[in-house]
């Protein structure tokens, strides 16, 4: 039903005779005939709730058609089952169900002169050959609409990303508890595997664990150094529970305890996060939570003497402070409307992540060396304020330092 629902939405945004033409992913190769576990793409699996790779969906007011693949008894030996094209219209609810390998013959027959095609072609075969199909008839672009309805998060969505939020601050506690001097970062990543696939999850993203100096690498996920005595390890990882993410960042000393210098910097960001996070609410500008996480950076760092007045932030904070979080983990939806910054709406869910990152520098005191330090939350926007989704877990340095003593 919630899918249904999805499409009428969608089709009341459009022209009376759209017809919106969307396939899912394709399956992609790691190696030689080795695949990557298939994911259906977001957009159409928001819409059409089905789950299998090589399916085109044809959706318009009178008539919804997906091409899929046909029960194949030896394939699926290998493969697994199909739904098939006997079943399908039950229990998705279409008008008809078509074979994929009828796409070439069978598409065009469902568009009418009349008919506003709306496609968009992602980088794939089938999309090139849906692209070709379509160029005589010529086609529109329906991401805006789709896009701000997955903006949007309603309350379902929410209670599956409340739960993906939930299996992810318990990986993050159980990493907090185990790590050791000595271990590698790939052994402390196993905490996040075990407990995401136990869970019926999966990584929403490459994680990254990064111990001492590899925090000052963005996007560091090598994950195969040792963690040792008096570092900090930044782990930036958030499982994926029924095709929505959740996105954690926390860091913590390698021994339990932090030096003066490294909380120093982790207050400043913390302070930071917790300011930003305080400014979201429903009709407040979208770029306030930067705004301010950078005003308390800098300040933050003046006051240390590691930044003066007129020294740029992005020599220690190069990133943004925040995304859209939902299907995909850097979700779709506009950041601006009409040239402006848009104001943040009930439903929408967005990271808080301020950082600050000190490489090896002749002119920085030794003590902050190396320290990369980013705290990431997810935030939800409700009626008249926000939740943190992820706010169970430890984010204080007392609250990090008790968990970490208790084993
Ligand atoms: N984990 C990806 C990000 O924080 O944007
Ligand atoms: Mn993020
Ligand atoms: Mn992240």
């Amino acid at each position: 039903m919630i899918h249904q629902n999805r499409r009428k939405e969608l089709l009341s945004q459009l022209d009376d005779n759209a017809v919106v033409v969307i396939s899912t992913n394709p399956e992609q190769f790691r190696n030689g005939d080795v695949t990557f576990a298939f994911r259906p793409h977001s957009d159409f699996f928001y819409l059409t709730g089905f789950q299998e790779p090589q399916a085109v969906a044809v959706i318009s007011a009178d008539n919804y058609v997906l091409f899929l693949r046909a029960k194949n008894p030896e394939r699926e030996i290998w493969d697994g089952e199909r739904l098939g094209l006997a079943d399908a219209p039950k229990v998705l609810k279409l008008d008809s169900a078509l074979n994929i390998d009828a796409l070439n013959e069978r598409l065009l027959q469902l568009i009418k002169p009349e008919s506003v095609v709306y496609f968009d072609a992602k980088p794939c075969e089938l999309d090139l050959k849906i692209a070709e199909l379509l160029s005589e008839k010529g086609f529109e672009s329906v991401q805006a609409p789709l896009h701000e309805m997955r903006l949007i998060k309603d309350d379902l969505e929410i209670s599956i990303m409340q739960k993906a939020a939930d299996i992810s601050v318990v990986a993050h506690e159980k990493a907090m508890k185990q790590v050791a001097a000595g271990m590698f970062e790939y052994q402390l990543q196993s905490v996040f595997d075990a407990h995401f696939v136990s869970h019926d999850s999966e990584h929403a993203y490459t994680p990254i664990v990064a111990g001492g100096k590899n925090a000052c690498i963005l996007h560091y996920i090598n994950n195969d150094q040792v963690l040792k005595d008096g570092e900090l390890v930044l782990i930036d990882a958030g499982c994926e529970l029924g095709y929505y993410a959740s996105d954690i960042t926390r860091v913590f000393p390698v021994n339990g305890r932090f030096s003066e210098a490294q909380k120093q910097i982790y207050q400043i960001v913390l302070n930071a996060q917790l300011a930003a996070i305080a400014s979201i609410k429903p009709g407040v500008s979208v770029q306030q939570p930067h705004k301010i996480a950078c005003d308390v950076i800098q300040q933050g760092l003046q006051t240390l003497g590691l930044l003066t007045q007129d020294e740029s932030l992005s020599k220690f904070y190069m990133h943004g402070t925040g995304h859209w979080l939902g299907m995909d983990v850097h979700d779709v939806g506009k950041y601006q409307q009409d040239g402006q910054p848009r104001v943040f709406e009930k439903g929408m869910v967005i990271t808080v992540e301020p950082g600050i990152y000190i490489r090896k520098d002749a002119k920085i005191n030794p003590v902050y060396h190396n320290i990369g330090i980013r705290i990431e939350d997810d935030v939800l926007v409700t009626d008249t304020n926000n939740t943190v989704l992820t706010g169970n877990l430890a984010q204080t340095i007392n609250e990090i330092e008790t968990l970490m003593s208790k084993n």
